[in-house]
């Protein structure tokens, strides 16, 4: 869509209104000063005037945060900090979570407002890999791989874990994929086979990596191919 026509859809802006804060210097997209009335921006991008966040009509949010750790994968909570908290006021209130990582893990977690697509994020039957970086206290026995490839019983739900790959990185270091995202499901694992997880941090999600760019704390937008890499038919632009 142009520029200048997705920022006079919002009610307070006239179309001239619109080319004039362009003009001026006074709008930016992905972070960067755009003075073209007539460009043409895509509907993932995030459009602001000044300091304030425009939202774009129905425009879906997609991003990424490096979570660090003591955070809770949480929208609010009355003693701990939540990720949402590490997201600008505007923000916070359309955003949820797909795929928590617990307090003491860090690592790539996405964050929408689109229930659909978080949803097949998540959702076990899609069998979207998400990958870890572990360390563990003790060694990590021989058997580990095997035992995590032939599934781990879950006594509590009474089921047994999807096959999950372990790949020994050192003697008390691997790098895990699962395929779903059961309650402490990483740490759990290790802990049938005689292990405890000492850190655990996620890489990536499908096709979504963890960009080496984002210090703890910090967010990106996800760019269109990453949006799409969970959903194929998502729109190019809008
Ligand atoms: N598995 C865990 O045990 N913890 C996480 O945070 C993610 C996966």
């Amino acid at each position: 869509m142009r520029l200048d026509r997705l920022i006079s859809n919002q009610p307070q802006y006239s179309h001239r209104t619109a080319r004039c804060l362009i003009a001026c210097g006074r709008v930016s997209v992905n972070g960067v000063v755009l003075r073209d009335t007539q460009a043409v921006v895509d509907r993932f991008a995030s459009v602001r005037i000044d300091d304030l966040l425009l939202r774009a009509g129905q425009a879906s949010l997609y991003f990424m945060l490096h979570k660090p750790i003591g955070y809770l994968s949480a929208t609010s909570d009355s003693t701990h900090p939540t990720v949402l908290d590490l997201f600008e006021p505007g923000l916070r209130a359309h955003l949820h979570i797909g795929g928590r990582l617990d307090r003491n893990s860090s690592g790539l977690l996405l964050l929408t407002n689109d229930g659909l697509w978080s949803r097949r994020l998540t959702e076990p039957r899609i069998k979207i890999p998400k990958v870890y970086h572990v360390t563990t206290a003790e060694p990590i026995t021989a058997d580990a791989p095997a035992l995590f490839a032939a599934g781990i019983h879950f006594a509590f739900e009474g089921l047994t874990t999807s096959p999950a790959l372990l790949q020994s990185l050192g003697p008390c270091e691997a790098r895990v994929t699962i395929y779903e995202g059961r309650y402490h499901q990483v740490k759990r694992m290790f802990h049938a086979v005689g292990g405890r997880v000492v850190s655990l941090h996620r890489e990536r999600m499908g096709d979504i990596v963890l960009d080496p760019e984002l210090a703890p704390g910090e967010s990106r937008p996800l760019t269109g191919a990453e949006i799409r890499s969970v959903s194929p038919d998502i729109a190019k632009s809008g």
